[in-house]
């Protein structure tokens, strides 16, 4: 489970990128708009309102693992119509099944996607359905290499990186078809989609979300240099690649 901590009112003002590549995936769920959809992953619930406008006679249950996120998410969703639950999605167990799941921007900060997906085939009713997107294989890349280069390059910071297995699980399609199909999910496509990103604020943009996992190792007192240091390596275009998932646990007919 991802331990870093979120700055969730930060997130909530500056994740315009993650908002506008949600629009395609919540598309891709083709909602009648009375359903009950998980949002896996909901953050500060910037994008979850987004899953509710296209809810007027639905739910959501959103679930996140960050304390300040959930706290967030509570606030800005209306409590009648959204319950967001603190809970780590690979071992989520939910009430009730929901009639389909939705994750934007999420897997990639788990590790382990097996258990992962088993959690989502176990919370989805038979025939329910999952859309969902994270970064893919390749993405960030420049900046993972920045950040990659700084750290290797200071003999203290190395020392903070030690034993370190890495920030991201960046998978590629093929694998997390397979994936997916093990635990019993069906019409699984999975595809990559380069996805470049110009935050207004690169170095604010950095700090909050793609560097996490690295500034919680590096000393607070260095945290703006490390990220002025990477924002100037990589320059104002991320280089941001998308796996897009969709797939459906069977109806109780085998199908
Ligand atoms: C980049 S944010 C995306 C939030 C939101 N879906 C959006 O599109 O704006 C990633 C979120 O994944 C959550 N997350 C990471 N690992 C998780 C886990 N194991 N279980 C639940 N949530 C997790 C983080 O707490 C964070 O809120």
């Amino acid at each position: 489970m991802s331990t870093r901590a979120w700055d969730a009112s930060t997130y909530h003002t500056i994740s315009c990128p993650q908002a506008a590549m949600a629009e395609a995936v919540l598309d891709r769920l083709e909602l009648r708009g009375d359903e009950t959809v998980l949002d896996a992953g909901c953050g500060s619930g910037r994008v979850t309102a987004a899953l509710l406008d296209r809810l007027p006679r639905g739910r959501v249950v959103a679930v996140d693992a960050d304390a300040g996120m959930v706290a967030h998410a509570r606030d800005a969703l209306p409590p009648d119509r959204a319950e967001v639950h603190q809970h780590d999605l690979a071992a989520l167990v939910l009430a009730a099944p929901v009639d389909a799941a939705f994750s934007n921007a999420v897997f990639h900060w788990i590790p382990d996607h097996d258990a992962l997906f088993a959690a989502l085939a176990r919370a989805l009713r038979p025939g329910g359905r999952l859309s969902a997107q994270c970064g893919g294989r390749g993405n960030v890349a420049r900046v993972q290499a920045a950040a990659d280069a700084i750290v290797a390059s200071d003999t203290e910071l190395r020392d903070h990186f030690a034993g370190w297995s890495g920030p991201w699980h960046f998978a590629g399609p093929q694998d997390t078809e397979a994936r997916l199909r093990n635990v019993g999910f069906t019409a699984v496509a999975c595809w990559l989609e380069p996805w470049p990103v110009s935050p207004d604020e690169v170095e604010t943009y950095l700090r909050t979300i793609c560097l996490g996992p690295y500034l919680e190792r590096v000393p607070e007192a260095q945290h703006a240099a490390f990220a002025r240091e990477v924002a100037g390596r990589v320059g104002g275009e991320l280089d941001y690649v998308r796996l897009n998932i969709v797939a459906r646990v069977p109806s109780e007919a085998v199908d």
